[in-house]
């Protein structure tokens, strides 16, 4: 079908029809999530940890992220596809946000890009990116590119504060013209108290079922990542221990001449093989 738009989601939205969202950080996860029908892919700065092997998500760079979300760009058709601003990337000036957002469009195809927080700053940089003519995500609640601020990575809004502060962030993304907002480990029955104030898509992951729709971590559903995982990680797959027990399957056949076989050889004629012999 035709490319997924804001306007799609919004009417996914107003029919009552949950949003699927999944990050992707290469050629074969955009076709996987192409062929498997997701609306939006969303090369999240994720990637440092999925990917790259950094601890957390403050180290990848523009660069980096532009290379990998190009290679997203390659496998996707119809779904949006929204790009990650990283850390140090945009937080600056409204100025560098609009200009670091351009290189995400113009050199990785992206159709939106996501930024986080829902404090002053973050505000003025996602209006002023929307005003440079490109649909801003946001994302409030666990953000972690500032989770050494927040305690660390932990569920947010579980006190009235802490409540109101996620609210008020996710009303003013809404406001300041975001099409879309991630909620991020949050309580389900806040996520359920804002949204009859929310026009914006929401796009939860462990933020309950009452938003507009649900991301996950390609690595973290599919089994791939390493390491403990939050409540919301829920395993569609086991595909790490698959693709190690393939290797080691490999790694046997090798070790006692059991791969190659006859079939995976190619032959050249008797005459050619004479006459090269001789
Ligand atoms: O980087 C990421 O993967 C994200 C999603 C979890 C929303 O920001
Ligand atoms: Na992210």
């Amino acid at each position: 079908g035709p490319r997924v738009t804001p306007s799609v989601l919004a009417d996914m939205k107003h029919a009552g029809r949950p949003i699927v969202m999944v990050t992707a950080y290469d050629y074969p996860g955009a076709l996987a999530a192409e062929k498997a029908g997701v609306d939006v892919v969303l090369v999240g700065d994720s990637a440092a940890m999925t990917v790259l092997g950094h601890p957390d998500t403050n180290q990848v760079t523009v660069d980096e992220m532009l290379m990998l979300t190009a290679a997203v760009r390659r496998g996707l058709q119809g779904p949006m596809l929204i790009g990650d601003l990283p850390y140090g990337s945009y937080e600056e000036s409204d100025q560098l946000a609009v200009a670091t957002a351009r290189r995400f469009v113009d050199e990785a195809g992206c159709d939106a890009v996501k930024l986080e927080g829902g404090g002053p700053t973050s505000v003025s940089r996602a209006r002023a990116v929307i005003g440079a003519g490109i649909p801003v995500m946001g994302h409030v609640g666990l953000t972690p590119q500032s989770a050494a601020e927040l305690g660390g990575f932990r569920a947010q809004g579980t006190t009235a504060a802490g409540a109101r502060r996620v609210a008020d962030e996710a009303l003013a993304l809404q406001a300041a013209g975001c099409f879309s907002i991630v909620f991020e480990a949050i309580p389900a029955a806040l996520s359920e108290a804002v949204m009859p104030q929310m026009g914006a898509v929401v796009v939860g992951i462990g933020a309950g079922g009452a938003v507009d729709g649900q991301v996950l971590v390609f690595h973290d559903l599919l089994g791939l990542s390493s390491g403990g995982s939050a409540r919301f990680v829920k395993r569609y797959a086991e595909l790490g221990k698959q693709t190690v027990d393939a290797l080691r399957d490999y790694a046997a056949d090798v070790r006692k001449r059991a791969y190659p076989g006859p079939e995976h050889c190619y032959r050249i004629k008797a005459e050619e093989l004479a006459t090269f012999l001789a």
